[in-house]
């Protein structure tokens, strides 16, 4: 027998530039390290956010005998589904009355993205042996185009999104390739509070890539990452959804629970499908049941139960109300404080952008020159398309970020 492994040939996957950005900040030993590429909402002394109120459901639900760890079924919690199918589409949607909408729980909007990708590739128009084009923004996060790819679907491209120059959304140039896209491409919108660049369209502005898309017979999927924390309301952070479903467009939606209910390790996420008819919406159902018996079996329950109790009760769901606006006002003046800064320091130009973008995401402009300024001269990471966590701002670290940008906008780089 060879005394070798099977596996000698498998070489190692480069580590990827986050977890390359995380191990400099680690190894870092000044005293004013910064770290700006966190993925999670964070307090004010830099811990990963909890809503107090969600922290007390999850000690009752430890200590409440009648919970047992048995298996979820495969398509997840029911009133969970159902919940998440509501809040997003709102109770009184045409498609939840008709019965045209669903969900399967998923393992977070991760496992949701997958999951719709291995439907699309399998199901979509089924006659013509699918795998693509899947459009996604220019600039995405980087998983994306990834999950498409690794579900089988090999045509995936991209749509203009941002404008460098005018630090906004490329609105034009974005209708434009959403009219040169072919018929049947799948279209991966972000609903609220787009990754990376903190830029939405407006109502306005949706209602136009609706008029496009139908007239393209071009097929909507939303990501709905954090529904509330880009508005501080819910029901307007799945306006665009809600558009589109009022058009009679079917569509999938990619929704997580993480950034919102402060769930990240309990893994909650739906996939959730409007489609034209109840009928078709079982099939669907069927086959995504049957997939995620190959894929993680059953999902896990507890925070599928925290967010059904938090949906399902008046005063739970107005503490959580509350706890989104006050994340999305404390977001707000971090922003208006770092462009405050900056303008009396005189930093050259427009930090305008900083205030008009919402959520976590603060696409702040800087180039990858002056990115690699900040973490080798000042200590400051952040990723190299210059996208920061606003939430790892704070009364600590925010002048000696803001001065740190200052000088790399200032020095001869
Ligand atoms: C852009 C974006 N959307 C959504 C999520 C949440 O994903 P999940 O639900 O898989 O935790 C993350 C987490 O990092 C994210 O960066």
């Amino acid at each position: 027998m060879s005394t070798l492994s099977v596996f000698i040939e498998t070489p190692t996957v480069p580590l990827s530039p986050k977890t390359t950005l995380l191990a400099a900040y680690t190894t870092d030993k000044n005293f004013n390290k910064v770290y700006l590429g966190a993925k999670e909402y964070l307090t004010e002394d830099g811990r990963c956010y909890m809503f107090p109120f969600i922290w007390k459901i999850k000690l009752r639900m430890a200590d409440d005998p009648t919970l047992t760890s048995r298996y979820l079924p495969i398509s997840g919690f029911p009133e969970f589904t159902r919940s998440a199918t509501e809040l997003a589409l709102g109770q009184d949607s045409p498609a939840i009355i008709e019965n045209r909408a669903g969900a399967i729980q998923t393992v977070g909007r991760s496992g949701a993205v997958r999951l719709g990708a291995e439907l699309l590739r399998q199901w979509y128009n089924v006659n013509m042996a699918w795998c693509g084009p899947v459009y996604l923004s220019s600039p995405c996060e980087d998983s994306l185009a990834n999950t498409f790819r690794a579900a089988g679907i090999t045509d995936v491209r991209h749509y203009h999104y941002w404008d460098p120059e005018k630090q906004n959304l490329a609105v034009e140039k974005l209708l434009e390739d959403l009219e040169k896209a072919p018929e049947l491409a799948v279209i991966v919108l972000s609903a609220s509070a787009h990754c990376p660049t903190g830029t939405d369209p407006s109502q306005d502005q949706w209602k136009l890539i609706a008029q496009v898309m139908m007239k393209r017979r071009l097929f909507p999927f939303f990501l709905l990452p954090a529904q509330g924390l880009c508005s501080g309301d819910p029901a307007q952070d799945s306006w665009p959804l809600r558009h589109f479903v009022s058009l009679g467009q079917e569509l999938f939606c990619a929704q997580s629970f993480s950034h919102n209910f402060g769930l990240y390790g309990e893994r909650t996420g739906c996939l959730l499908f409007v489609l034209k008819e109840s009928t078709t919406l079982l099939a669907v159902q069927s086959q995504a049941e049957n997939m995620v018996r190959t894929l993680w079996s059953h999902p896990p329950g507890i925070g599928a139960r925290v967010v059904t109790t938090v949906l399902n009760n008046p005063a739970h769901l107005a503490e959580w109300q509350e706890g989104l606006k006050r994340i999305v006002e404390q977001g707000m003046l971090v922003r208006e404080r770092l462009r405050e800064k900056l303008r009396v320091l005189g930093t050259p130009g427009c930090w305008d952008h900083l205030t008009q973008q919402a959520g976590m995401y603060c696409y702040t402009g800087l180039t990858g020159k002056q990115v690699d300024f900040l973490a080798k001269k000042k200590h400051v990471y952040l990723p190299a398309d210059g996208c920061l966590n606003i939430s790892a701002l704070n009364s600590r670290n925010l002048d000696y970020v803001a001065e740190s940008i200052h000088q790399a906008v200032t020095c001869n780089l």
